[in-house]
């Protein structure tokens, strides 16, 4: 948000389908669709505003909401989240599942509520659903440590899926996309392990796997046959791969004993490090990604296990694109 607040302009009840765009300095009464605005919202979920503030923001030149005074109902709090339809969300609500936790009030108890149409405000809102703690997030960006003998597919054809580790809520959330839920940031064998990165988030997605930001993502290698200086000065002086001339080369490579190394890529070409392995003679026997970008794979988190990302993985991931 930006701290002028001057340029605030209160709107008496926003009508359905328009909203005034109004300010202090510019072209006040002119009117936004409905999809516009939505597309203007930081979190581009279904929010109503019942009443509220706008901002033309003209070094920008763009309408931004006051988060302060955004109210979203319950039961599409729910639906943003990923607990089922809004019939499915209201019927959660009424039936007495749903407790929450305001941000405004941190200290307080969870409070039931059974009214599907209650209005909240989403940002810090802490929900509990069917005793499970859920909180509010806008778009989802989760890190899973990714285990041997899984897919990275939805549709896997002989592992389970990764998707199987993850909460029905992370599976379910509405986007605008065809696909619904978390997407990976890219894909790991089925027999590779370490850091897989999901989100909702397609700009997030693509920052991070685009083979243009080259983002460095570090392998451990576990290899067949010795490894030797040879085939790491090979390694960084670029291989060439049976499906393109232009040889590819590790941004970073390094013995840690006789039988693994570790090894720095920057694009993300398909079976990328066995490939490159194989082109110096040698074979991968185990696989396992540690680090991406500036963010390593926390020791605490098992094989198998999830959590959210929090502000300061995504300010380290960020700044690595
Ligand atoms: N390179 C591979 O060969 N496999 C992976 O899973 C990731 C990178």
């Amino acid at each position: 948000m930006p701290d002028d607040h001057s340029k605030l302009v209160p709107l008496l009840p926003i009508p359905n389908r328009t909203v005034k765009r109004l300010c202090a300095d510019d072209s006040a009464g002119s009117r936004v669709k409905v999809g516009h605005r939505q597309a203007l919202t930081a979190q581009k979920t279904p929010v109503r505003y019942d009443w509220g503030f706008l901002l033309w923001d003209n070094n920008k030149s763009s309408l931004l909401a006051d988060p302060r005074v955004l109210t979203m109902q319950l039961q599409d709090i729910l639906y943003s989240q990923g607990f089922g339809t809004r019939r499915v969300c209201a019927g959660l609500i009424q039936q007495g599942w749903v407790s929450v936790r305001e941000a405004s009030s941190p200290n307080a108890e969870y409070a039931l509520c059974t009214e599907a149409t209650a209005g909240y405000e989403p940002e810090g809102l802490l929900l509990r659903v069917q005793g499970v703690d859920w909180p509010f997030h806008a778009k989802a960006y989760v890190l899973l440590h990714k285990p041997a003998g899984t897919e990275c597919s939805q549709k896997p054809s002989t592992y389970p899926s990764i998707y199987t580790l993850l909460p029905p809520p992370l599976r379910q959330r509405p986007t605008k996309s065809a696909v619904q839920g978390v997407q990976a940031v890219g894909r790991l064998d089925q027999d590779t392990t370490g850091m897989l990165l999901l989100s909702d988030d397609g700009q997030f997605i693509h920052r991070l796997s685009s083979p243009k930001k080259h983002v460095p993502k570090v392998y451990q290698v576990t290899t067949k046959h010795p490894v030797d200086e040879t085939q790491v000065s090979k390694l960084l002086a670029g291989v060439v791969l049976d499906d393109d001339p232009k040889p590819v080369r590790a941004a970073n490579c390094s013995i840690v004993d006789s039988h693994r190394l570790d090894m720095t890529l920057t694009e993300g070409k398909y079976h990328q490090v066995k490939r490159m392995i194989a082109a110096v003679g040698n074979r991968v026997d185990g696989l396992h990604r540690s680090r991406i970008g500036r963010m390593d794979l926390p020791a605490d988190l098992a094989p198998g296990q999830w959590r959210w990302l929090n502000a300061s993985d995504l300010a380290l991931l960020n700044s690595s694109a």
